[in-house]
């Protein structure tokens, strides 16, 4: 099939797009409001997006707590999400008003973290603390959705010990819980390795 994002006429009960750039990495985004209350939701339109300095930047289709909080205290922490939290990381998405905690709600624990305000899930594998840098707003159509990609630098990084396996973090032990398209998550199935060329 073929079809132009101008019209999306692709003819499909539900917009391809979103399955074929994936599987997509979750930042699980934790963050603190100006009244220091907490905020935690799921990101899969986010990555690594450089190492020295070390950048992340997740999108948020339009201004959504996460971004707000961001903007107005200036860190934030990217918690790792894994299969094993699945139900949690949902229940996360939950569209609820700001001053719900969704730690509570997902029956998480928080822990504190080393550089930055925002706390970490205490429940997580491996937290980037990450201190905001800046929000483009992304091109869009006149009256349609407006995207912003917020971007911060990871300040620190926290890895449970039990993955780190001779020196090297073993990722396919740590069950990257991974986002696909429609309701679909997706479960890592393997490891491939080949030196570079
Ligand atoms: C796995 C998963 C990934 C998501 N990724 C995004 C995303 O990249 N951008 C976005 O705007 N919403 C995304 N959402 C929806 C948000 O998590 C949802 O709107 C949430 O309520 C936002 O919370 P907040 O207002 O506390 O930031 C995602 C939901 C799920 C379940």
């Amino acid at each position: 099939m073929y079809y132009e994002t101008a019209t999306n006429d692709h003819g499909l009960p539900h917009d391809p797009l979103k399955a074929l750039v994936a599987p997509r990495p979750i930042g699980w985004i934790s963050s603190l409001d100006a009244n220091g209350q907490p905020n935690l939701a799921p990101y899969s339109f986010f990555n690594l997006l450089s190492t020295h300095p070390a950048i992340v930047g997740f999108s948020s289709a339009t201004l959504k707590d996460s971004q707000r909080n961001i903007e107005e205290t200036g860190d934030f922490v990217c918690n790792f999400a894994s299969v094993n939290l699945i139900d949690e990381v949902n229940t996360t998405s939950k569209h609820v008003a700001a001053d719900v905690d969704e730690f509570e709600l997902s029956g998480l624990h928080q822990a504190p973290s080393k550089l930055i305000k925002a706390p970490r899930v205490k429940e997580a594998r491996a937290h980037l603390e990450c201190e905001y840098l800046q929000t483009l707003t992304l091109p869009h159509d006149e009256g349609g959705m407006v995207w912003s990609l917020v971007l911060g630098r990871v300040l620190a990084v926290h890895i449970d010990d039990r993955y780190i396996k001779e020196g090297l973090v073993d990722t396919l032990a740590m069950e990257p819980l991974t986002r696909m398209g429609y309701m679909d998550y997706g479960v890592l199935g393997g490891v491939e390795t080949r030196n570079r060329p």
